[in-house]
């Protein structure tokens, strides 16, 4: 099973990815958590330049393909092989996280972007998506004490309400695999509902 989370900055997907990690392997399962950008070697590089490397500023359609190279890189070298032997994958970010930033946030053609997207999962689709939604102000005010800034959380407001936008958007189009969340509340009670979608779908 291939379980993604996606959400603005600040929505807390990143706390829940681990605690859907230690909710599956508590019953035995082999859980393997993971995160886009950043992948094995490659994926380091591609992560400094894409969101840490402010010396460097690059096109959309260049951001573009970065993120796409790094996905195949991490879908081949690492999320495939896993699933192939059976085990659950967990990713923080993956696919929908490029087609709302990169095909929507950026000024790049959407068409050019969501084919480029499917290219870069080779196959790969996850089974259920978490998409944790709350306000853009919410999200920012969250971040707004973290040290390590990248250029992303740098964005304008304008820029993360449509990023926001573009996730609701995909999850109208895709409701059976887009599951959304509200991130406007407890920790605990947002991990309930989690837990709750993911024990109707193995059984
Ligand atoms: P990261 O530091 O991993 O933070 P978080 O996922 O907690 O927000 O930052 C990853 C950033 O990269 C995030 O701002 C979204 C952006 N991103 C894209 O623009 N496109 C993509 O395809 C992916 C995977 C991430």
């Amino acid at each position: 099973m291939f379980i993604t989370f996606e959400g603005i900055e600040g929505s807390g997907k990143s706390t829940q990815a681990i605690l859907v990690e230690e909710y599956l392997s508590a019953k035995g399962l082999k859980v393997n958590l993971t995160r886009e950008p950043g992948w094995g070697k490659l994926g380091e590089l591609i992560r400094n330049v894409l969101l840490d490397d402010r010396e460097i500023t690059l096109d959309p359609f260049a951001e573009l393909c970065l993120f796409c190279t790094d996905r195949v890189n991490h879908v081949k070298g690492y999320i495939k092989p896993k699933l192939d032997n059976g085990e659950i994958v967990i990713c923080d970010r993956y696919h929908d996280s490029t087609l709302v930033y990169q095909g929507i946030g950026r000024d790049n053609e959407r068409d050019l972007v969501a084919a480029m997207v499917m290219k870069s999962c080779l196959g790969v689709i996850p089974d259920i998506t978490f998409l944790l939604d709350l306000p853009v102000n919410c999200g920012l005010q969250r971040i707004g004490a973290r040290k390590n800034k990248t250029k992303f959380d740098s964005e304008s407001v304008a820029f993360h309400k449509r990023v926001r936008d573009g996730f609701l958007e995909l999850c109208k189009q895709q409701p059976q695999r887009i599951k959304l969340i509200n991130a406007d509340r407890q920790v605990e009670i947002i991990a309930e509902e989690i837990k709750s979608v993911i024990d109707n779908k193995i059984n």
